[in-house]
């Protein structure tokens, strides 16, 4: 499937209140929400889904900072949404994000930069069903 990505609005962004503007940005954008939820990961949850960036030098930190509050996950469906969205966030580092991006507007730092998502068909659907069961994603939006 090409036209779904799943997103995570971090700590960083919830702890601001930043929720509803975030969520305002992606649906002016044209993603349509087809799963939705509030949530606090387990350290364990956390180790999982970043699993990729096990052994690197900011594991640790990563996993303290994404379990410090609730994040908000969603499944977004455009068409070409991975893509789409990623340009809609901007860089990893807001420092390098292009004016008008998610990250350039709110991000605090690397670390805090407010907001995920996924970076291929595939983990999107990985990512999209550690948080969410089949029944929970709405696809007929
Ligand atoms: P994201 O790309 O959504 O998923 C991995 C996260 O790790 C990334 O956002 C940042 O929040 C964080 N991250 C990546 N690289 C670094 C780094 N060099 N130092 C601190 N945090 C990082």
């Amino acid at each position: 499937r090409t036209d779904l990505t799943l997103t995570m609005i971090k700590p960083d962004a919830t702890l601001r209140g930043l929720t509803g503007t975030i969520l305002k940005e992606i649906t002016d954008a044209k993603f349509s929400i087809v799963a939705l939820k509030l949530i606090q990961l387990t350290s364990y949850e956390a180790q999982k889904f970043y699993a990729i960036h096990q052994g690197k030098p900011f594991f640790n930190e990563l996993v303290e900072f994404m379990t410090s509050a609730p994040i908000v996950a969603a499944v977004l469906k455009k068409e070409n949404a991975v893509e789409d969205f990623r340009q809609l966030i901007g860089a990893t580092n807001p420092e390098n994000a292009l004016e008008g991006t998610i990250r350039k507007k709110y991000a605090e730092s690397l670390q805090r930069n407010s907001i995920h998502g996924s970076d291929s068909n595939e983990n999107a659907w990985i990512e999209s069903h550690f948080h969410f069961s089949d029944k929970e994603i709405y696809d007929f939006l």
